[in-house]
């Protein structure tokens, strides 16, 4: 049993999904925020899992650091946990990330492709608000907590992102708006979710407690934004998308160039956190493993419609399957979840020749990958599925190879945030062939 407070010289081996340097002590692998994989340091243990053998310690030196150490560029790097990597070089991030891949999840990937960006990449980006009536703040979640760290300048939101929620902040704060207290359940704002096109437009959408007039003058009042929607979300929850979504001022949508289309994205709608490495993964994502018929294709968890769009051009139809339904709305379908839309599919005989799955983090789950896989056994089947998160990725993928009878044929990550764990992955998959 390591004792608790007691200081230790440890090895870091490897960083984790979490963001945590990973060192082994007697067996147990003790996390220690803010180092790299091949350095020495000195730790102290504040906390060991009864049930896991894992431990948690703070870092007291580097006695021999890593030669992709660097300064980090953020003044809030430590405290706002968005980008935890930032210390390294992004060569080295990518190098962790695949080895990430394969020690977490099982995933083999021969590299994590670089995004062409390093900085201010992100055009979508929400923020928790905090502070008080008068100064009121947006920034992230400290870890394991409900604080707020300062996301002020933040380096990886497209410089628009990072403009307008400095205008946000200043005139919030001079409009005395109260900050949502999730404590008294007293205040307005929430949360505000910003999102840029990369040719200087942002769209902002406020999420409140509450509505009330104050919303209207905050959004009057705001300069940079090009449309303002409020949004109330008034359970408990952290949930960002409430129920009641009112359009305030200026433009519906935001208009992003995506694959070489002109996308409408609305205030709730889903938009890549990072348009263009999201481009080199829907690349992939787009070209089966296999020859396939060029009959029916399924676009499933399609959103705005980006790959609905291209995959028209390849095959005669095209049906898209998404939940939300501003986003169904936008592509003319009704809303409906890829667990309904399947089941009806395969009662109706269809046999679609290529299906293209983006879910969200939680992945696709039990039930799509049954239906997937029936599918899969009345024909030739070529099954490719982005995801954002390795875990429900990799599950789908056992649910799928094991007793779905699907074979994968490839699997590519791609550097989607640098500075953070973040990877996209694409799986290309093939059934029945
Ligand atoms: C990661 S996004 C991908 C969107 C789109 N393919 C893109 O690349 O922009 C996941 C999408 O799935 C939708 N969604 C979430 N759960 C769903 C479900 N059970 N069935 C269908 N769509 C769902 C979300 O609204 C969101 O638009």
């Amino acid at each position: 049993m390591i004792r608790r407070d007691q200081s230790h010289t440890l090895q870091v081996e490897a960083l984790s999904s979490d963001g945590d340097g990973r060192a082994d002590l007697d067996g147990v692998s003790v996390a220690v925020p803010g180092t790299l994989p091949g350095e020495r340091v000195r730790v102290n243990i504040v906390a060991q899992s009864r049930h896991h053998p894992r431990a948690y310690a703070t870092l007291l030196e580097i006695e021999k650091p890593s030669p992709h150490r660097r300064e980090a560029a953020c003044g809030h790097h430590g405290d706002c946990h968005g980008c935890a990597w930032m210390m390294t070089d992004e060569g080295a991030q990518r190098e962790a990330k695949r080895e990430m891949l394969r020690r977490e999840f099982g995933l083999a990937v021969a590299e994590v492709v670089p995004a062409p960006e390093s900085w201010g990449y992100r055009w979508s980006s929400k923020r928790v608000v905090g502070g008080r009536r008068g100064a009121l703040r947006l920034g992230s979640y400290r870890r394991r907590s409900h604080e707020l760290a300062s996301m002020s300048h933040c380096l990886v939101d497209h410089p628009a992102i990072a403009e307008a929620a400095r205008e946000l902040e200043q005139v919030a704060s001079e409009l005395r708006i109260e900050p949502f207290d999730e404590t008294t359940g007293e205040g307005q704002l929430r949360y505000a979710w910003i999102k840029a096109n990369g040719a200087g437009e942002v769209l902002l959408t406020l999420i409140t407690a509450k509505d009330s007039p104050q919303m209207d003058a905050l959004a009057a009042a705001l300069k940079l934004p090009i449309g303002v929607a409020c949004c109330v979300q008034d359970q408990a929850s952290n949930a960002l998308r409430g129920t009641v979504l009112r359009h305030a001022r200026g433009v519906e949508a935001i208009v992003v160039e995506l694959l070489g289309q002109s996308v409408s994205v609305g205030p709730l709608g889903f938009l890549q956190p990072n348009p263009a490495v999201a481009t080199l993964a829907y690349r992939e994502l787009l070209e089966p493993a296999t020859v396939v018929d060029s009959g029916l294709a399924y676009d499933l968890y399609a959103g705005m419609g980006v790959t609905t769009v291209a995959l028209r051009e390849q095959f005669a139809q095209v049906r898209a399957c998404e939940s939300f339904p501003e986003s169904a709305a936008r592509l003319d379908i009704e809303a409906q979840t890829a667990e309904d839309f399947l089941v009806t599919a395969l009662a109706c005989d269809e046999n679609p020749a290529f299906v293209v799955a983006n879910p969200p983090r939680a992945g696709m789950g039990p039930k799509v990958c049954a239906s997937l896989s029936q599918c899969g056994r009345r024909g030739p089947l070529a099954l490719n599925i982005m995801s954002c998160n390795p875990k429900s990725l990799s599950a789908d993928l056992e649910r799928l190879t094991v007793d779905g009878g699907f074979e994968l044929v490839s699997l590519r990550a791609f550097d989607t945030l640098p500075q953070t764990p973040h990877v996209e992955l694409v799986a290309r998959l093939r059934a029945g062939a």
